[in-house]
């Protein structure tokens, strides 16, 4: 059985990656508006993979027997004044998914819950994924400035990751 005390840190995880996947499609949504769509079609794949993290823990929360109760999720920013600043964004927001990841697992260790602590060292793997791919995106973006030619490779190159 699964303590009250995680089922409800894993359900605020829960709407943390609903809103990931929320804010991801929003950026998306910018890219799209100004004629990047190799990097609207990243934040999309981005987007869908959150979703997929959400349902993860919910199918691990009713698996050891919790509720899970979804929280409410708030409108994302949908305007940055040019791509680095939404990829920056992105990496800060990364980060901040790891520490609410690495906080759980505290969590459930307080709580001596073994299985629990077993199931999000995927997330914590993911996480180091996760933040270095945003992460490598921030360093080109940085090292190709406003260059139009660049941006134009770069979004052909961003536009091929695998589909949504
Ligand atoms: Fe599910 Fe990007 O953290």
């Amino acid at each position: 059985m699964i303590s009250e005390r995680v089922v409800k840190a894993l359900n605020e995880q829960i709407g943390k990656e609903v809103f990931s996947s929320y804010l991801y499609l929003s950026m998306a949504s910018y890219f799209d508006s100004i004629d990047l769509p190799g990097f609207a079609k990243w934040m999309k794949v981005q987007a869908s993979e959150e979703l997929g993290h959400a349902k993860k823990i919910y199918e691990f929360v009713y698996d050891r027997g919790g509720r899970v109760e979804l929280p409410a999720i708030e409108k994302p920013k949908c305007e940055w004044e040019f791509p680095l600043r939404a990829f920056e964004d992105a990496y800060e927001h990364e980060v901040f998914i790891t520490k609410s990841i690495h906080s759980i697992l505290d969590i459930a260790r307080e709580e001596k819950d073994y299985a629990t602590n077993e199931f999000l060292q995927w997330f914590v793997k993911e996480q180091v994924e996760e933040e270095l791919q945003v992460e490598l995106i921030v360093k080109n973006l940085k090292r190709l400035g406003d260059s139009p030619v660049a941006i134009y490779m770069l979004d052909k190159e961003l536009g091929s990751r695998g589909a949504d």
